[in-house]
C-alpha cells in the first residue's frame, strides 16, 4: 500500500491500533471486560462479546461444577470468544484449568497472585493462551520468561483488589520495556475513549476495564448496587485501611459505606484470632478473603448497599445511567477514534 493509500482517520488509526490486541483475543476490538466476582456472569460475558469486546467469566470462589455450569450457559449466549478469570489460590486450580480445557475455553486469566507451579503448562497444555497481572516490571519479565502470552497491567484506580502504583505510573514504566514481548493489557481508572487511545498510543495491545461496565443493561448487578454507582463521584471509590501490621491485607477500592466499618471490624477479629494462636497467617488471610466475597455478594446480588462491599474503581464518576453493553463499546470506541483524528491534526 503506498503511503496515500493509508486511511488516515480516527477510526482507521484505532482499528490499526487494536489490531494485535483484537487478533490476540479473537474479538473485534481490544476491550476487555475485566472478570468482576458476582457481576461477571453469563449474562454481562456474553453481552460484551457478542457487542465485539471481550468478556470474561469470573470464577472467584466458584465450584467446579458450578465453572462446568457457567461455561456452558455462556456459550449457549454466544458464539464469539470468551474467557475464564481463576483465582491463584483457590484450592482446586488445577481440576477448573480441566474444566476449561474442556469446553475448549481459548483464554485463561490468572489472578489473585503468581502462577503456581505446573498451572502454566497444564493451561497451555489444556490449548488456551494464559493472561497474568503483573504488579511491577521485573515480575512482567519473570512472567513472560515463564510463557505466559499476554499481561494486564493494574494501576490502584481500580476497583476490587488494588496494588499501591497508579495505572498512568505503570504503564508510563512497562510499557516502553515489555510491549514488544507480549500484548499488554492495560487496566485501572478508564472511562472514557480518550484514554484508551492514550494507552494504545503508549503501546498497549489493549484496555481492561471494570467498572465503566457493572451499569450495563445486562449486568445482573441489583438495581441498588447500579444505583450506588450512578450516583457516586470519584472520591466516594475508597481503598480499605490495614489496621495491624502483622496482618497484610490486600487493599480493595469500594464506595464508601457502612461495610468499611464492619471490614474494620472483621480484621481485628481476625488479628485476635491470630493473637491467640487460633488460627495461622495463611488462614487468617483467607478468612479476610472469604469476607470480601460475602461483602461482594450482599451487595450485587441482594442489593445491601450499606452493610456489603460495593467495589467500584475511581471511574465510577463517569458512569451516569444504565445502558446496553453495545452502546458503552459504541461510545468508547468513538471517543477513543476521535481523540486519535485529533491528535493526528
Ligand atoms: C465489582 C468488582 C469486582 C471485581 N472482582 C474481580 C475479581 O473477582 N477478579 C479479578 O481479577 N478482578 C476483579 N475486579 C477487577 C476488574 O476485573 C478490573 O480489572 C477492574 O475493574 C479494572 O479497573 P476499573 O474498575 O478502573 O475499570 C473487580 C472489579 C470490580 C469493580
Amino acid at each position: 500500500m503506498t503511503d496515500t493509500m493509508i486511511d488516515r482517520s480516527g477510526s482507521a488509526r484505532l482499528v490499526r491500533r487494536m489490531e494485535r490486541g483484537a487478533a490476540f483475543l479473537g474479538s473485534e476490538v481490544a476491550i476487555m471486560a475485566g472478570a468482576m466476582s458476582w457481576v461477571s456472569e453469563r449474562n454481562l460475558v456474553a453481552a460484551m462479546s457478542n457487542a465485539g469486546g471481550f468478556g470474561v467469566i469470573a470464577c472467584g470462589a466458584m465450584t467446579v461444577d458450578l465453572l462446568d455450569a457457567e461455561i456452558a450457559a455462556t456459550k449457549a449466549l454466544t458464539d464469539k470468544p470468551f474467557g475464564v478469570n481463576l483465582i491463584t489460590m483457590h484450592p482446586d486450580l488445577m481440576a477448573l484449568i480441566d474444566v476449561c480445557a474442556k469446553h475448549g475455553v481459548g483464554h485463561v486469566v490468572l489472578a489473585g497472585g503468581l502462577p503456581p507451579k505446573g498451572s502454566l503448562e497444564a493451561i497451555k497444555a489444556g490449548g488456551a493462551k494464559v493472561i497474568c497481572f503483573a504488579p511491577t516490571l521485573a515480575l512482567a519479565k519473570k512472567l513472560i520468561r515463564s510463557g505466559v502470552d499476554a499481561l494486564v497491567i493494574e494501576g490502584m484506580e481500580a476497583g476490587g483488589h488494588i496494588g499501591p502504583v497508579s495505572t498512568s505510573v505503570l504503564a508510563q514504566e512497562m510499557l516502553p520495556e515489555i510491549a514488544d514481548m507480549v500484548p499488554v493489557f492495560v487496566a485501572g481508572g478508564i472511562g472514557r475513549g480518550e484514554a484508551i487511545a492514550g494507552y494504545l498510543d503508549m503501546g498497549a495491545a489493549g484496555v481492561q476495564l471494570g467498572t465503566r461496565f457493572v451499569c450495563a443493561t445486562e449486568s445482573i448487578a441489583h438495581p441498588k448496587f447500579k444505583q450506588a454507582f450512578i450516583r457516586a463521584s470519584a472520591r466516594d471509590a475508597v481503598a480499605s485501611v490495614q489496621i495491624d501490621p502483622r496482618l497484610p491485607v490486600i487493599p480493595v477500592r469500594a464506595l464508601k459505606n457502612a461495610g468499611g466499618e464492619l471490614f474494620t471490624a472483621k480484621q481485628r477479629e481476625v488479628a485476635q484470632s491470630l493473637d491467640e494462636g487460633g488460627v495461622a497467617m495463611a488462614e487468617a488471610q483467607l478468612a479476610i478473603e472469604h469476607y470480601w466475597a460475602g461483602a461482594l455478594r450482599r451487595a450485587v446480588i441482594d442489593g445491601d448497599v450499606e452493610h456489603g462491599s460495593v467495589m467500584a474503581g475511581q471511574s465510577v464518576g463517569m458512569v451516569s445511567k444504565e445502558e446496553p453493553l453495545a452502546d458503552i463499546i459504541a461510545a468508547l470506541m468513538a471517543q477513543a477514534a476521535q481523540a486519535l483524528e485529533q491528535r493526528a491534526a
